[in-house]
C-alpha cells in the first residue's frame, strides 16, 4: 500500500462489512474510525438500517454528515456492536486508547456494547502495552495541578497535553495528561491506582472489552482475529 491512510480505509471498510442491518452500534474515533463512518454511510444510502451512538462530537459530526441515525446516548443502555481503534493492542486484547482524546466516551461506549471490533494497523500490535505509546487520563480541569502531583506520587511521570500553546481540551471539557511510564507488568493495579485519585477521570487502558480485531498490513492484507 503506497500510505498508512490507505490501510487505514482498508480496516474500516472490512470493519464495516461485519454490521448487520438493525443493529445499535458504537462509531469510534479517529484516523482508523472515520473510514467505517463513511463505509457505514455509504451502506446506509443502499438501505443498511442502522442507529448510532459516536465517541466524539468529530464523529458525531461525520455520522449526522452521512446520514447515519444517532441514538441519545442519555438513554441507550445496551449496543449490539462497537467498533473503535487503539493506540496499542497487546496480545491478551488489552489496549491503550486515547491518543485521539475521546477515551472517556470510548470507555462508556465499548462498556455498554456486547462486542468490541478494535480496528488497527499493523504498528499497533504490541507484546506489552506501553512499548511505545504514553498513557493519556483524562482529568478534570478543577484541581488539576493537585491531579497531577498525586499522580506523580505514585511513581509516574507525565504531562498535560497541549494543542499549540493552549492545553488540549477534551469533548467533555476536561484535560489529558500523557503519562510517559508504566510502573510495573500489573496494568490492572495502575488503572487502579490512577482512578482512585480524585480528580481523573478515566484511564486509556482497556480490558476484557474487545474480542475482535481488524488488522490491516502495510502490503495490503487485512485480517479479522
Ligand atoms: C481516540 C482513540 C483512537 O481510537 C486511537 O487514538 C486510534 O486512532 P487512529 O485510528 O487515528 O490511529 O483512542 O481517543
Amino acid at each position: 500500500m503506497s500510505n498508512w491512510d490507505d490501510v487505514k480505509k482498508n480496516v474500516g471498510e472490512k470493519a464495516a462489512t461485519l454490521v448487520e442491518d438493525g443493529m445499535h452500534i458504537g462509531l469510534g474515533t479517529g484516523s482508523t474510525a472515520k473510514w467505517v463512518i463513511e463505509s457505514l454511510s455509504k451502506r446506509v444510502k443502499e438501505g443498511l438500517k442502522i442507529k448510532a451512538i459516536a465517541t466524539s462530537k468529530e464523529s458525531e459530526r461525520l455520522a449526522l454528515a452521512g446520514g447515519i441515525e444517532l441514538l441519545d446516548p442519555c438513554v441507550v443502555t445496551e449496543l449490539d456492536l462497537c467498533i473503535d481503534g487503539a493506540d496499542e493492542l497487546a496480545p491478551d486484547m488489552s489496549m491503550i486508547k486515547g491518543r485521539g482524546g475521546a477515551l472517556w466516551r470510548e470507555k462508556i461506549v465499548a462498556t455498554m456494547a456486547r462486542e468490541m471490533i478494535v480496528i488497527i494497523d499493523e504498528t499497533k500490535l504490541v507484546k506489552k502495552l506501553g512499548e511505545k505509546a504514553k498513557l493519556p487520563v483524562e482529568v478534570s480541569f478543577f484541581g488539576k495541578e493537585a491531579t497531577l502531583k498525586e499522580i506523580e506520587a505514585l511513581g509516574f511521570k507525565g504531562a498535560f497535553r497541549k494543542e499549540g500553546v493552549a492545553l488540549y481540551k477534551t469533548d467533555a471539557a476536561n484535560a489529558i495528561i500523557d503519562l510517559d511510564t508504566l510502573l510495573s507488568e500489573d496494568l490492572r493495579d495502575q488503572h487502579k491506582k490512577l482512578i482512585g485519585v480524585p480528580g481523573v477521570i478515566e484511564t486509556g487502558l482497556f480490558f476484557d472489552l474487545a474480542k475482535r480485531a481488524v488488522v490491516g498490513y502495510r502490503d495490503g492484507r487485512v485480517e479479522v482475529v
